[in-house]
C-alpha cells in the first residue's frame, strides 16, 4: 500500500533486430536470450510472446541486405524495417511500433549521419532523417525515435512528417545519448561498429550533466512528443534532473551493456537474475523515467505475472 514506485508491462518497451531471410533467428552472441529474427513466423512468435505478457510497444531495429554511404534502405518503401513495420502493423493492430530512426544500421561506414571527410555532415543528415521518418510513418510506425543526436533533428523529422501527411506520427527523441562504452553488445547485434573514429562528435560525454538539460530543452522546443536518456544505468542522476525539467513523458533505454553484464553474472550462478533485473528496472522507475527500455522486457513481464503484478 506504502509503496511510491511499480513496475508494470505497459511500461516497458521490448526491442527486436529484424533481419532478411526465411526463418532466421541468430542468436546475439554477447546478448544472451536475444536473437536477429526474418519478418516472418520468427519476429510473429517473439512479439507475440511480449504482447501476450502485457507488453505493448516494440522499437525495432532494421539490419539491411545492402549498406551503402548515405543507409538507403532505411528510407526504402521495400526495405527490412519498412517490411517489419507492415507485417507487425498487420499481424498485431494494437501494439505500439516504435522505430529506431538512426543511419549507421544503414551505412557502410557505421556512422550516425552522412560523412563530408572524416566528419558527419550535420545538416546534410537531416534530410535522410526526414526521408526515412516518412517511410516508416507510411509503413505503420505510430512513433519515430532519432537517435543520431544530431542537432535540429527532431524540428527537421516534424516538418519531413508533417508535409507528408503524418500529422499523427511523433517523436520519441533520444535527447540525452552519452557516447558510451555500454553499447557494445547492441553494435554486434545491429552490426553498426563505425568502421573509423567514434561517435564523440554526435553524443556526450559522459562527464556533463547541465549539457543533458540543454539538449532536452532543445528537443522540447522543437517539438519531441516524448524525451529519453541513454544509458540508463550509470546516468540514474540524469534522468532525476531531466525529469524535474520537463513535463514531457521520460523513457530511459536500458541497454545492450547493462543486460550483457547481468546476464553473464547471472550464467556464473554470481547473481539472482530475476531479483537484480527487478531492482535496477524498479531503479530507473524510481529515478523518474516512466518508461524504459530493455532487452528484459518479455522476462520482466512474465515475473510481474507471475507476481500477481500484471
Ligand atoms: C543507433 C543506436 C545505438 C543504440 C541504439 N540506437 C548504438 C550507438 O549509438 O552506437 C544502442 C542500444 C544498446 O546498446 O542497447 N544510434
Ligand atoms: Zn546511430
Amino acid at each position: 500500500m506504502v509503496r511510491e514506485t511499480r513496475l508494470a508491462p505497459a511500461q516497458l518497451i521490448a526491442p527486436f533486430f529484424v533481419c532478411h531471410g526465411k526463418d532466421v533467428r541468430n542468436p546475439v552472441g554477447s546478448m544472451p536470450g536475444v536473437a536477429q529474427l526474418s519478418v516472418d513466423g520468427q519476429l510473429d512468435r517473439e512479439v507475440g510472446a511480449a504482447v501476450e505478457l502485457g507488453i505493448r510497444s516494440v522499437i525495432l531495429f532494421g539490419l539491411p541486405a545492402q549498406k551503402d554511404a548515405v543507409g538507403s534502405e532505411n528510407f526504402d518503401p521495400d526495405g527490412i524495417i519498412a517490411r517489419a513495420i507492415h507485417r507487425i502493423r498487420t499481424r498485431y493492430p494494437d501494439v505500439c511500433i516504435i522505430t529506431d530512426l538512426c543511419c549507421c544500421e544503414y551505412t557502410s561506414h557505421g556512422h550516425c549521419g552522412i560523412l563530408r571527410g572524416e566528419y558527419v555532415d550535420n545538416d546534410a543528415t537531416l534530410e535522410i532523417l526526414g526521408r526515412a521518418a516518412r517511410v516508416h510513418a507510411e509503413a505503420g510506425a505510430d512513433i519515430v525515435a532519432p537517435s543520431g543526436m544530431m542537432d535540429g533533428m527532431v524540428s527537421a523529422i516534424r516538418s519531413a512528417l508533417d508535409a507528408g501527411g503524418h500529422l499523427d506520427t511523433a517523436i520519441l527523441s533520444y535527447a540525452v545519448k552519452y557516447a558510451s562504452g555500454y553499447y557494445g553488445p547492441f553494435r554486434d547485434a545491429a552490426g553498426s561498429t563505425p568502421a573509423f573514429g567514434d561517435r564523440r562528435q554526435y553524443q556526450m560525454d559522459p562527464a556533463n550533466a547541465r549539457e543533458a538539460l540543454l539538449e532536452a530543452q532543445l528537443d522540447e522546443a522543437e517539438g519531441a512528443d516524448m524525451l529519453m536518456v541513454k544509458p540508463a544505468l550509470a546516468y540514474l542522476d540524469i534522468i532525476s534532473k531531466v525529469r524535474d525539467l520537463s513535463p514531457l513523458p521520460l523513457v530511459c533505454y536500458n541497454v545492450s551493456g547493462e543486460y550483457a553484464m547481468v546476464k553473464a553474472a547471472a550464467q556464473n550462478g554470481w547473481i539472482d537474475e530475476r531479483r537484480v533485473v527487478t531492482e535496477t528496472l524498479l531503479g530507473m522507475r524510481r529515478a523518474g523515467a516512466d518508461m524504459i527500455i530493455t532487452y528484459h522486457a518479455t522476462d520482466m513481464a512474465r515475473w510481474l505475472r507471475e507476481e500477481g503484478n500484471a
